[in-house]
């Protein structure tokens, strides 16, 4: 059995919900792995894990507290919990996505590249300032990045786009790669206030902390960059492509689109022409009935494949929220840490 230690950055609504997975679910110990918790961090710092019950973890949290505040906690430093944990840990960023400055799982997950730790992503703002400069660092120590979580989950986008549509000349992608916007798009259709919508995301703990990421197409625009990043370009950026969010859309758009037997949903749309130039755009857009993303009900995704010589694949995806993507950070951390057998 391959022991994998993690160190968890976050333990909001993802990190507890990874926590829980961890505890209640056996499931992954038949992929000839354990994983367990080393350590975890939040707002206050960090503390070891030894052995303590989730509950008490997230009780903590439930009283707004900071894991130092845990009775009997022992605190640590990032340093010293790499240092403990070199050859079996892997760092998983839960923290919150603010992809002005990478936020607070840039610098841990320079360190841990740095010494040869994998890093597992759910969150997008580490990926979206410094793809480049952290797929470089992951190269030079031979450590390995994970993003499911981190590009719309739980479609297995990469997997898909980068290993199983190999050679097949991807020429373009595109999905609802955000399900908290069009479930507040169906709320408006069915007459619920915005704001009431958006209390609705935050109780289900759908929305980001900062909801203009969802309102005004930035998380969907950021999870498009990061696919296209991986499938064609590590230096992309959002530079020139189109973003606009819901946030703009009125029941009177919805109703006229209905009226043309059409529904408005947020759409994320990555092009590549023939002579390698790549465009990206983020929009409300009117989707008629043969659209297979005109079908999507409540907490689904989906992201259509084009190829030159495959044709098109489409993933749809039923579930979304924090265990949901709980689920892909475990995947990614057993992919990581424990390499799957070959098919054969
Ligand atoms: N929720 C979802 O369904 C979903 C789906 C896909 C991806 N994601 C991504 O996953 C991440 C976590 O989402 P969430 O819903 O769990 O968010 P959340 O409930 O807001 O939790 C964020 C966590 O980050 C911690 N944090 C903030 N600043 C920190 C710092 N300086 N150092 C260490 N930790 C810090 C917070 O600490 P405190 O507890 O001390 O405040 C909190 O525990 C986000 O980046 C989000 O974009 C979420």
């Amino acid at each position: 059995m391959k022991e994998i230690r993690i160190i968890l950055l976050g333990l909001g609504n993802v990190g507890q919900a990874l926590l829980r997975l961890l505890e209640d679910n056996d499931a992954y110990r038949s992929e000839g792995a354990v994983v367990s918790l080393h350590s975890v961090f939040d707002r206050g710092g960090g503390i070891r894990a030894d052995g303590r019950e989730t509950a008490a973890l997230v009780a903590a949290k439930r009283e707004r507290k900071t894991v130092a505040g845990v009775d009997g906690a022992r605190a640590v430093l990032l340093d010293e919990a790499l240092e403990e944990t070199r050859g079996d840990g892997i760092l998983v960023d839960t923290s919150i996505t603010d992809a002005d400055t990478g936020g607070p799982g840039l610098a841990p997950a320079r360190l841990a590249l740095e010494r040869g730790t994998p890093v597992v992503f759910a969150s997008k703002g580490p990926l979206v300032v410094a793809f480049d400069e952290l797929s470089r660092l992951a190269r030079s120590s031979g450590a390995r990045i994970g993003a499911s979580g981190a590009v719309g989950i739980p479609l297995p986008s990469l997997e898909v786009g980068v290993l199983g549509l190999r050679g097949s000349g991807v020429t373009r992608f595109r999905g609802v790669l955000n399900d908290t916007t069009n479930q507040i798009l169906r709320d408006l259709e069915s007459g619920i206030a915005l704001q009431d919508s958006i209390a609705r995301a935050r109780l289900a703990g759908t929305l980001e902390e900062d909801p203009r990421l969802d309102l005004e197409g930035w998380d969907a625009a950021y999870k498009l960059l990061i696919l296209a990043r991986a499938l064609w370009s590590p230096t992309l950026s959002l530079g020139d492509a189109e973003t606009r969010g819901v946030s703009a859309i009125g029941k009177a758009e919805l109703d006229e689109a209905r009226s043309r037997r059409k529904r408005i949903r947020l759409v994320a749309t990555a092009e590549r022409s023939s002579d390698g130039d790549i465009r990206l755009r983020t929009e409300p857009e009117a989707l008629d009935a043969a659209d297979p993303l005109y079908l999507l009900g409540p907490g689904e995704k989906a992201l259509v494949f084009e190829t030159a010589s495959m044709g098109t694949i489409s993933l749809r995806s039923s579930r979304g929220g924090p265990v949901a993507t709980a689920a892909c950070v475990v995947k990614d951390v057993l992919n990581l840490g424990a390499p799957p057998k070959p098919f054969f």
